[in-house]
């Protein structure tokens, strides 16, 4: 297929967004990342797909941990800032007011959907992209907090459960 033909395909995936960081203050490093998802349950493990010339994919082979945040509709200005919109990078993305730190170091969003901490495992290199498989550590999560979605260009979110919606027509 023609990549552009592929892209237009892709862009009508919805994505939830998160921020895959690394490294301690002051050399941490950070991105926004869509393509990433749990991979097995026993032993905990997840996968991202992180292109090889972001600044963080060598310091992810590095360090051997890296966290992944989900974020909220409250992160939008983050979600563009860790994708380099901002012409802000290395450790100045963070603002300690939103990150703290795991106990590996790796830099944890407060107020994030969810947060994990991941030991990287394995890499599987394709093209232009690796892909990143990290073993969870540890992890938490902030119920109150609504998910943000990228699609089409837009940052969107889910909406209410069918059912409810259902019982209110
Ligand atoms: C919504 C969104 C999703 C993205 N998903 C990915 C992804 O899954 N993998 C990736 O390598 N880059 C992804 N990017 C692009 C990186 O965030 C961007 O290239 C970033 O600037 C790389 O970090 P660096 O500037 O520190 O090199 C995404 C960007 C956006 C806006």
């Amino acid at each position: 297929m023609n990549p552009k033909a592929f892209l237009q395909l892709m862009r009508k995936h919805p994505a939830a967004v998160n921020i895959i960081a690394t490294g301690k203050a002051p050399h941490r490093t950070g991105m926004t990342v869509s393509a990433f998802m749990s991979l097995t349950a026993e032993p905990p493990t997840v996968v991202c797909a992180i292109n090889r010339n972001a600044f963080s994919y060598a310091h992810m082979t590095d360090n051997q941990v890296f966290s992944v945040n989900t974020l909220s509709v409250e992160h939008v200005d983050l979600a563009k800032l860790f994708a380099g919109q901002a012409q802000v990078f290395g450790d100045e993305r963070f603002d300690e007011a939103h990150w703290q730190a795991f106990d590996s170091d790796s830099p944890c969003l407060r107020h994030a959907v969810m947060s994990l901490e991941c030991r990287l495992i394995r890499q599987v290199q394709e093209n232009t992209h690796c892909l990143m498989i990290g073993e969870v550590i540890s992890g938490h999560c902030n119920d109150s907090a609504i998910p943000l979605l990228y699609r089409d260009g837009e940052w969107v979110t889910t909406s209410p459960p069918l059912v409810q919606q259902a019982l209110q027509a």
